[in-house]
């Protein structure tokens, strides 16, 4: 359970932020005094730390210090009064995460707060690589990540993050979807002279064009409307330390333009602002799409391109590297059986031939997909091949053969092999998300399979006509906004 550490000595306040994340399921500490904070700091670890600037005994800039020097990687949270935002951000400048300013919204606590938890998750879950010299590897026992492979192509993946980790140089990492892109960079960030600075992981492809620039740069105050605070960017919250770039094809050519001038002048300025900021960062980008493809056809800089590449790190995909999926299999077992607490010990030899022999064309995600799902739906203590759907061998087949026990079955799978992700990236609503899509879905299959009568569709449904209506207007309101 997560450990958020309060710190304020405004009873009030304290009261409602303990119930506020008790009821998400966190574990709570709080403080109402600067002093003994300052003590319990340095005896107990936590995952966040909510602090109000202004304490009687101690301000918060001597209490932010004492945190870092005893647990750097703990992200900070500033809480502060209307009209000290300057402080704030000079707080940021010594490694605060974000800051708040009260009141605050429960919805603007709460973006933040999951934001700052991600993170705090990523710069503490330490992720090994094998040494290229000796790949021979056991099985982990602890719930350390780690990369996997002992083929001759990893091998030379596992030399070069040795040999370019610790450097300061920008890094492109490149390889089909699910070859592990992402994990590559979090080794070479644990693996690296950085490690004590912060880890931020941008997906350039999951942030609308339009924010991204503010996301990733920041803005002044009144820069836009609904600006209504300074926002500091995601790059000089990282300042100093390294900042992942995935998908980085999908950025727009303007913010490609500001990347670069962060990359040779180490200079941005926040939109609508005029003071140029200094910052270092260290940067790793990753694309799955052929980067020389995005130069020649104008959709990437070639200058900021080239300036990516100079370590290029090309993941290959499994299928190059067969030798290596009983190893990742065998893996992937080891930790889901000890995560979904099941008894499963091994594959039966027919499993095993029916890995070994598959392309996998979603890599090393596809492989790990099938095995969570194998495991939770297996009764015995092996699994065999009758366990794994393959995706491209379901591909096309009708599944019309298969009985009302056996679809719902296959619907179940899929969402037990998807969700557990979902839930990971811990966000709010999750609850209404996923049940307002999987309603949305329904509804619009329903329609088309009735040539759009909503009298037909609303009956095959069973709900009421006006009950379908509402729904559509729904997501009609919906599509309108998004
Ligand atoms: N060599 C490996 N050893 C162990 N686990 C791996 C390995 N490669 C990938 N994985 C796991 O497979 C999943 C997919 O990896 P990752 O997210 O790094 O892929 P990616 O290349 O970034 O994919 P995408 O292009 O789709 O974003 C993750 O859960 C990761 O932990
Ligand atoms: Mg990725």
């Amino acid at each position: 359970m997560e450990k958020i550490f309060l710190i304020d000595d405004d009873e009030g306040l304290i009261h409602f932020l303990s119930r506020f994340f008790e009821r998400k399921g966190y574990e709570v500490k709080t403080c109402l005094s600067g002093l003994d904070a300052v003590e319990i700091i340095q005896r107990e670890a936590f995952d966040l730390i909510l602090l109000d600037y202004k304490m009687p005994e101690a301000n918060g800039i001597d209490i932010l210090t004492k945190i870092k020097a005893s647990q750097v990687k703990t992200p900070v949270i500033l809480m502060t009064a209307y009209g000290s935002t300057y402080i704030a951000i000079e707080a940021m400048k010594r490694g605060a995460y974000d800051y708040l300013v009260k009141p605050f919204e429960r919805k603007e606590l709460s973006r933040i707060v999951s934001e700052a938890l991600q993170v705090n998750r990523q710069m503490k879950e330490v992720i090994s690589f094998p040494d290229a010299e000796q790949p021979d590897q056991s099985l982990p026992t602890s719930n350390e990540l780690q990369i996997i492979g002992t083929s001759r192509k990893m091998q030379d993946v596992y030399k070069l993050i040795g040999q370019i980790a610790e450097s300061d140089v920008s890094v492109m990492i490149t390889g089909e979807s699910g070859t592990g892109k992402e994990l590559v960079a979090r080794a070479i960030y644990h693996h690296s002279s950085r490690k004590e600075k912060p880890f931020i992981a941008i997906n350039c492809a999951a942030i609308p064009e339009n924010l991204f620039e503010s996301e990733l740069f920041g803005y002044e105050r009144g820069a836009f409307t609904g600006a209504e605070r300074t926002h500091i960017g995601k790059i000089e919250r990282c300042n100093g330390g390294t900042c992942f770039l995935d998908e980085i094809a999908d950025m727009s050519l303007n913010t490609q333009a500001k990347l670069l001038r962060v990359l040779q002048e180490g200079e941005l300025e926040r939109l609508g602002g005029s003071q140029t900021i200094k910052v270092h960062v260290r940067v790793i980008a990753a694309s799955n799409k052929d980067m020389d493809v995005e130069v020649q056809q104008g959709r990437f800089r070639a200058d900021l391109f080239w300036r990516l590449k100079i370590i290029t790190i090309q993941l290959p995909p499994l299928r190059e590297r067969a030798e290596d999926i009983l190893l990742l299999a065998d893996y992937f077992l080891s930790r889901f059986r000890r995560e979904y607490d099941k008894s499963v010990h091994y594959f039966s030899e027919e499993a095993r031939e029916k890995l070994k022999s598959y392309s996998w064309p979603g890599n090393v995600r596809e492989l790990e997909n099938a095995i969570r799902r194998a495991i939770l739906i297996t009764t015995g203590d092996f699994i065999s091949e009758d366990h794994f759907i393959l995706s491209s061998q379901e591909e096309g087949k009708p599944l019309s053969h298969l009985n009302r026990e056996q679809l719902l079955d296959r619907l179940r799978n899929k969402l037990d092999a998807i969700i557990p992700d979902i839930l990971r990236l811990s966000e709010d609503n999750i609850h209404a998300n996923i049940i307002e899509m999987v309603e949305d879905t329904l509804i619009q299959r329903a329609l088309k399979q009735c040539g759009n009568n909503q009298v037909h569709a609303a009956k095959l449904l069973g709900i009421s006509r006006n009950t379908l209506r509402h729904h559509l207007k729904k997501m009609e309101e919906k599509s309108m906004f998004s």
